[in-house]
């Protein structure tokens, strides 16, 4: 039977979901509910995830690709050491969170065909939550209001209502309030994998543990500008180079007093040629940016010759945000 939406009712619905980087991320004293105030303003990029959603009974989460310890196994039902499969998994939450919203009965059995890397200071679990709102709204034909989508996403965490959201933008509070962003042409990037990932919660704790120790310097521990201008007016550009110079992350020193190894990660990037870098986010994941295609791919090349990383990928920035996709197969 045809849905209103003109698909298949209970046909499954997949959706693209990006991975982001933060282009600058201001961070301030951690608050009484235990989160930190931030200005950042962050880019969704074309490294992606894949969210398949089928009908089921339950609510359920496979994976497969990054996160999954094999690049081609299916792992379902056990904990992979990396994601969750569990209901603490953040697509998991998403899909019960909707179904209670919208007094839906049905399960659903999610498929995360990740390209994002986990831990990884890319929001790759704020995507697969985004994507799997997306994805039930349609299987389960809710049609939630696109306001409430956004609520609820806010409520899954700080970088969903970006994942669904995409493009380039500017976030306030938790990070979450959002507000567009003139961004002019598109933007080079490689991301350079790590072993192992961080945790967000650990790393905004080094974040305050070196305020505690070096309050008098504390602009040594701040490096990135309170405030966005700078990033934004080479937006407004759309000149590589000028973004280049504004790049900066409040996040980047305690992620490195964590992974000390990542210093030497951005140096190679710096002395292989990129025009910026930074650490992407919470880390460990480092963000080049290119002036171009052709020394975005040299670089990521030199970067894995080097020996630096788990591996180098190529990325173009902005990128939509969660979006069902029509093609059969996945990735
Ligand atoms: O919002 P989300 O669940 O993704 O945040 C994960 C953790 O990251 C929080 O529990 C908090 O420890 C930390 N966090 C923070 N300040 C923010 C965002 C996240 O301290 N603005």
């Amino acid at each position: 039977m045809e849905s209103g939406s003109g698909r298949m009712e209970d046909a499954p619905v997949r959706v693209r979901v990006p991975g982001k980087v933060n282009l600058h991320l201001g961070v301030g004293p951690v608050g009484e509910d235990g989160y930190h105030p931030v200005v950042t303003v962050l880019q969704a990029v074309s490294i992606t995830d894949e969210v398949v959603a089928e009908a089921a009974d339950e609510v359920s989460v496979a994976v497969t690709g990054e996160g999954s310890g094999s690049t081609s196994d299916l792992r379902v039902g056990q904990d992979t050491g990396s994601v969750p499969l569990g209901p603490d998994n953040l697509a998991h939450r998403a899909a019960v969170l909707l179904a209670g919203r919208a007094g839906v009965s049905r399960g659903v059995r999610l498929t995360l065909h990740k390209q994002i890397p986990v831990a990884a200071g890319m929001a790759g679990g704020s995507a697969d939550a985004a994507g799997a709102l997306v994805a039930c709204d349609a299987l389960w034909g809710t049609r939630a209001a696109r306001e409430d989508l956004v609520e609820m996403a806010a409520q899954l965490g700080s970088d969903v209502p970006f994942a669904l959201a995409g493009g380039t933008a500017m976030g306030i509070g938790r990070g979450e309030q959002l507000s567009p962003v003139l961004s002019r042409g598109s933007y080079w990037w490689v991301f350079a994998l790590a072993h192992g990932g961080l945790s967000t919660p650990a790393v905004y704790r080094e974040y305050d543990r070196m305020l505690e120790e070096l309050p008098e310097r504390s602009e040594l521990i701040r490096p990135a500008v309170a405030r966005p201008d700078d990033v934004l007016a080479a937006l407004r550009s759309g000149e590589p180079a000028a973004l280049a110079a504004a790049l900066g992350n409040d996040l980047q020193l305690p992620a490195l007093r964590l992974r000390p190894e990542l210093r030497e990660v951005l140096a190679a990037g710096t002395r292989l040629g990129a025009l910026g870098s930074l650490v992407s986010g919470s880390g460990p994941t480092c963000a080049f940016l290119a002036a171009d295609e052709a020394n975005a791919t040299r670089l990521a090349a030199d970067l894995e010759q080097a020996g630096v990383c788990r591996a180098a990928l190529v990325a173009t920035g902005p990128a939509p945000g969660a979006l069902v996709v029509d093609d059969a197969q996945p990735r």
